[in-house]
């Protein structure tokens, strides 16, 4: 079913209500999610993206309600990640001989997905274009690593669209496709999750783009991206956050991450979580047990901290399997200009203290040397420690 976007450009993708799941078990889905895929009917038909393998099918059969499959001028295949690439399998056996727009580095991809199929493509770069007709054109911008080495994001004249693939993008189902029509409170928390563990790593690169794509002067109507809802109610605001979110984003807040074995390592946890708030009654506190609570959604609040506070307890002279890779996932995600304190519980050689030090300074956060180490279950005079540890996070 086509949605209507803006004169004559649809939405033709797909709404993934049932997804729980996104790169595999690694993004957890709240929300349901989309494929958004757009088709263009000028003098020219162009498609702009398809939709994930599952539902090539489904998407080929959806478009032949729409439009001739042979009125198609050309495809536009702005990312070769399967989510996007991945029905034009099943497209291309229709019309085999159809153009294909994207970079040198998406053929790579898309041929070392799906093989060498002898598709006709034509490779485009930053500032390429191409008339469709009744006076507009689209305008080809490399988003490399943005945020993968073959990205890129389409523009179409007139219309002022920004077909910016996954950049702006949520991993969040809106039917009525528009951010001014989605849940405002949805729609922000799942754009800062979909930067924080999916774009964060690339800020310096992103940086660089948004101020490229200033330079270009190009006039944005609507940003339609690959997931989620298309801003066209001030499109800016989401190009200002992620301006924002670039630059070592931190709020006044801080996240108490954790996980315990008999109890002692959480009691500290809870004691570090109330001297935060003593101490600075306005700061954000978060608690979480890395073991039960969301992986994606503990680092989206990481991503709003100023500080954090990590814990274990000491294990077979080492840190619990579950928080050694939370701080392995935290390192991929490169956090910058965060402090982090560490605290844990041990019965006789107690290095998980040394351990969380290193590990989360090799992650690049700025570890401050106090910590609390508790020989068995935590005491007075353990969380006698708390109110300096604290102070320094706070500082
Ligand atoms: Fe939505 Fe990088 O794929």
């Amino acid at each position: 079913m086509r949605k209507h976007i803006k004169n004559n450009v649809s939405w033709v993708g797909y709404i993934d209500w049932e997804l729980e799941t996104f790169h595999g078990d690694d993004y957890s889905i709240m929300n349901g999610s989309s494929q958004n895929a757009y088709l263009i009917e000028e003098e020219k038909t162009v498609l702009i993206d398809t939709v994930w393998i599952p539902h090539r099918f489904e998407f080929v059969e959806n478009l032949e309600k729409e439009i001739d499959l042979n009125k198609i001028d050309f495809i536009v295949a702005n990312h070769a990640e399967c989510d996007h690439s991945g029905s034009l399998t099943a497209l291309m056996e229709k019309i085999p001989n159809t153009p294909i727009y994207c970079t040198a580095t998406a053929v790579k991809f898309i041929e070392g997905q799906y093989g060498k199929r002898g598709w006709n493509f034509h490779v485009v770069k930053t500032g390429d274009s191409v008339e469709i007709g009744n006076g507009k054109k689209l305008i080809f911008v490399e988003m490399k690593m943005l945020h993968w080495p073959d990205s890129m994001a389409t523009y179409l004249t007139e219309d002022n669209i920004l077909f910016s693939n996954d950049a702006f993008g949520q991993h969040f189902a809106v039917a009525e496709l528009f951010n001014d029509k989605a849940d405002q409170h949805l729609l922000y928390k799942e754009a800062i999750k979909y930067y924080t563990n999916i774009l964060n790593p690339f800020s310096m690169m992103l940086t660089k783009k948004l101020d490229e794509l200033a330079k270009l002067n190009l006039p944005i109507d609507i940003i339609a991206p690959s997931h989620g809802a298309i801003w066209r109610d001030n499109p800016m605001q989401i190009v200002e956050k992620y301006a924002e979110w670039a630059k070592a984003y931190q709020e006044d807040q801080i996240t108490v991450a954790y996980d315990t074995m008999w109890e002692g390592t959480q009691k500290i946890a809870h004691k570090i979580a109330y001297e935060i708030s003593k101490q600075s009654p306005n700061t954000v506190v978060k608690v979480f047990n890395i073991a039960k609570a969301d992986k994606n959604e503990i680092m989206t609040e990481v991503f709003k901290s100023k500080a954090i506070a990590v814990g274990s307890p000491t294990v077979s002279n080492s840190i619990l399997s579950s928080v050694a890779g939370w701080i392995e996932f935290a390192k991929q995600l490169k956090f910058k200009n965060k402090k982090a304190g560490v605290f844990g519980c041990y019965g006789w050689s107690g290095e998980s203290v040394k351990i969380l030090q290193e590990k989360l300074k090799d992650a690049g956060f700025n570890v401050i040397p106090e910590n609390i180490r508790s020989l068995w279950n935590p005491e007075e005079t353990d969380f006698e420690k708390i109110p300096e540890f604290v102070t320094s996070l706070l500082a």
